[in-house]
Parts: C-alpha cells; structure tokens; sequence
C-alpha cells in the first residue's frame, strides 16, 4: 500500500464534481489521501473544463505554478482530466515536459492502472479514447458514502445536441441514459446514507430515455424517485427547452419534493440566432413553456445561461434577448461573452460584430439581469422560508447554511444538530448572492 498524498482541483460544472467524486475515491482505494495544497502532495491532478473563453491557455498556465515543485521534487506526479483533456490528449504532453499523465472523460476509472505505471516506469501517458455505450453503462462507481445532506445523481451522460457553439458533445461523447432501477436504487441508498435533496444530473437531463423506447421517460423517473421515502428535495439540471415537454411540466404541480425551480437555459432572445445556434426552439415555443410552468406552479422561479455576442449577432438580436430577460424575469442567470471553440460550426461562421460593442452589450445585459434579481430576490424579505440546512457557513461561528426551495442560500444562527433538517427561517436582509434570516422557533 502507498502512503501518498494527492491534491486535486475541480473546475467546470456539476458532471466535473461527480467525476472528481470518483476520482478521490479511487485514489483512496491506492493508498493516497487527499491534501489541500499542492506543495504537500505526490500526486497532482486537474480535473478541467473546456466550454468556454481561453480554455486550454488557462490550463497551461495553472498547470505553470505546479513546475517549480515539479523541479524540487522530480518524482511528483502531475495529471490533467476532464474536458480540456479530452479536447487536446497527447498534445499536452508534448506542449508541458513536465506533464505525467493525461485522462479523458471516459477513462477515469483507468487511473489507478495509470498511476501505477508511472510509479513503477516513470512513463508518461495518455488515455482520452471514448468508450461504447455498454462499457460506459457498465462503468458507474459506486457511490459512497460522504456527510453532505445534498447529492448528485448522474442520470445521463453526453450530449448528442450539438448546438453551433457548443464543445461538449465534442469531449463529453454521445447521449447515453441509466437503467431507471439504478437510478432508483442509488437514490435509495443515498438517502439511507443521509442524504435529504438529490439532483438528478446530465448535460441535457430533461432528453432522458428518450431514445431507448423500454426505458422511463424523465417525468416518470423524477416521479419514482419523488416516492423515495425519507428523501425531502428533488431538483434537476441542466433542462433543454426543447425537451421539456407537458409531462414534466406537470410534475411542478404534483411531486410534493420537486423543489419550485428550473434552469432553462434560453442562449438567445432572437428566432434568427437561435436558429444559428442549432437550439431546436423559438422564442414563442419557450415562452410558452415558461408560461405553462408558471400556470402550474405560480411560486416557481427560472434561472438561466445566456450568450451575448454570438456571430453575426446584431443590436435588433440583442435588444431581442434584453426583452425576453425582462419578460420572464429570471431569478438569476449565467450571462457569457461568446467564445469560438474548436471543432463547432459556429467557430467558422462569419462575423461582424466589434468586441467593443459585444461588451458593452454584454455589461448591458449584466446590469438588467443584476436589477431583475434584485428586485426577486427582495420579494423575500421578512418572509419564513423553509430551509433544509446544508451545513456549517463560512459566515462566522455558529452560523449555519441551507437552501430556499429556489436554491437561493440563507445564511443563520442555529446549533448543528439542524443540520439535515427542514426549518423556518425568516429573512431579515437580503444580499447579492445568499441571505441572512433569523431562525423561527417553533
Ligand atoms: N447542457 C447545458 C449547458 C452546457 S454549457 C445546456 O444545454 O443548457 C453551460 C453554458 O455555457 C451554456 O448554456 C451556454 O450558455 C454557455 N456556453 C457554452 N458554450 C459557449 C461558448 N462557446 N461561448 C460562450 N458561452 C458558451
Ligand atoms: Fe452544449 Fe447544447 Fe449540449 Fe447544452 S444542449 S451541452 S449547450 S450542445
Ligand atoms: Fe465544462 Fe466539460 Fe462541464 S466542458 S461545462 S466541465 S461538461
């Protein structure tokens, strides 16, 4: 058995975290255990997203800082997972001399071969190859246990959207969903471990079971898992507007867990863009979902991703999207500034914009969307709200942390003994990103 050290960082979105899950749970099982500082540890891992902006130039230069410890201690092992591996492969190596090792999102479970060899050989290596839908479906790590009252459940993986600008179905490889009954089965067994709020995870989660006619639809799924006994909260991400359909809308209205908030992601207010984007919506159809959800669940809140900036994109697309932010009123959305990336249609789609003007429409629709919220998330002053508490909070001593049903965080004083459990909490101020309340005593 080793008696190692491994430090590992996470960036990107929630597939990033499961994975990484997997990753310090694998390393376990070889006799590292985890650090959280690189000067410390034997083995140095990134775990790296590739959606946007300068992705790759990025990684280099985080993995810049490792070089001097590197060049101290020669035998240290440094590897780099997740997307951008994925997207560049043996290329790393041959651009970082001091790179060890370099794994794809389908080949995590390959690691502890991987890390071995390097131990035993000092060679360097690479494994980015994709991996058929059996393989995948059979690879799934068991989860086990950790003390967080809230999970991710992976429910499907991949995406076969392709929307223009998109590099994930490019590192992520195709749609495959999970067997129902493990799903079910998992989210059993987390909650036993307990667990109180699960989210049922995938790139497109909504477009679950789709292409397998035996499988559940998602709807159905979500109302298995509603029936879970000793589960409290159910969420789901990230939801394509296309895949939405009656069904699940229906579930706001009648899964007692299904907390009252969706990420519906709209990218673009234009019909033009959309189209531009490969979206597979139009405006009308998305509002009309949104009015339907809004129908169903009155008290229901929408957060969402847009770009700003797409090619072509003008100041009439523009005002387009600045409209429909101010139609649905989101409680909170994730703007982006476009970014090529390599391999999408959309990287070699012409373009006539400025940059300056894509910014200052970007610090537009940043100041609209920052008035929107605000005003939302004020509703909730001096209201009770019941939080399910998370955890301890950065805040101060005895300070606690949970949820609203809309994810927005509440920060209060409480005894830890709370933790995992639902409770009223008034909200006396209301901040930017979280808000302070005051337990209510009962
Ligand atoms: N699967 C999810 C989101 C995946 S990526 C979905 O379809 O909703 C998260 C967000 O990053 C996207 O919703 C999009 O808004 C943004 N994004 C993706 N590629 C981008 C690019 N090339 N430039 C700018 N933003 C991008
Ligand atoms: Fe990317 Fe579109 Fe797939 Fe989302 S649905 S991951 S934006 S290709
Ligand atoms: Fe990033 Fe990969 Fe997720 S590119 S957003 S970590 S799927």
């Amino acid at each position: 058995m080793n008696n190692k050290a491994f430090y590992l960082e996470t960036f990107g979105c929630q597939m990033n975290i499961v994975d990484s899950e997997q990753i310090v749970d694998l390393l376990q099982n070889i006799g590292y255990s985890q650090v959280d500082s690189a000067e410390r540890a034997d083995l140095i891992l990134l775990n790296t997203c590739s959606v946007r902006d300068k992705a790759e130039r990025k990684v280099y230069g985080h993995l810049g800082r490792f070089k001097p410890i590197k060049d101290q201690r020669p035998e240290l092992i440094i590897g780099v997972g997740g997307c951008v591996a994925q997207q560049e492969g043996e290329r790393m190596l041959e651009n970082v001399a001091y790179l060890d090792l370099v794994f794809g999102t389908h080949n995590i479970h390959q690691l502890p071969q991987l890390i071995r060899q390097i131990e035993e050989k000092r060679e360097r290596s690479s494994a980015t190859d994709f991996l058929d839908r059996e393989t995948r479906l059979n690879l799934f790590p068991e989860r086990t246990f950790r003390e967080t009252v809230t999970r991710f459940v992976t429910v499907m993986q991949g995406c076969d959207n392709f929307c223009s600008y998109c590099i994930v179905p490019h590192v992520r490889g195709r749609e495959i969903s999970r067997p129902s009954s493990e799903v079910i089965d998992e989210v059993t067994e987390l909650v036993k471990q307990g667990a109180r709020e699960i989210t049922l995870l995938g790139q497109n989660v909504n477009s679950y079971g789709l292409k397998d006619a035996a499988e559940l639809s998602f709807a159905e799924l979500l109302k298995k898992v509603n029936a879970i006994e000793g589960l409290e909260r159910l969420r789901f991400a990230t939801s394509h507007p296309k895949d939405l359909t009656d069904e699940l809308i229906a579930c706001f209205g009648s899964l007692d867990k299904l907390c009252h908030h969706i990420h519906l992601p709209f990218q673009s207010g234009s019909d033009r863009i959309l189209k531009m984007m490969n979206r597979g919506y139009s405006v009308s159809e998305y509002l009309d979902k949104v009015a339907r959800l809004k129908k169903i669940c009155p008290e229901i809140r929408l957060t969402t991703d847009i770009i700003v900036g797409f090619p072509q994109e003008n100041e009439e697309d523009f005002q387009a999207t600045l409209d429909l932010v101010e139609e649905v009123r989101y409680a909170d959305a994730f703007t982006f500034l476009y970014s090529p990336r390599i391999e999408t249609a959309a990287a070699k789609m012409e373009d006539d914009q400025s940059k300056m003007e894509k910014q200052q429409r970007f610090d537009r629709l940043l100041q609209l969307q920052r008035r929107v919220s605000a005003e939302i998330w004020q509703e909730d002053a001096g209201c009770v709200l019941p939080v399910l508490v998370e955890g301890v909070s950065k805040q101060g001593e005895g300070q606690l942390f949970g949820r609203s049903t809309w994810n927005r965080i509440v920060n209060f004083s409480g005894a830890t003994g709370l933790i995992g459990q639902t409770v009223p909490v008034k909200v006396s101020q209301v901040m930017r990103n979280s808000h302070l309340g005051e337990l209510v005593e009962l």
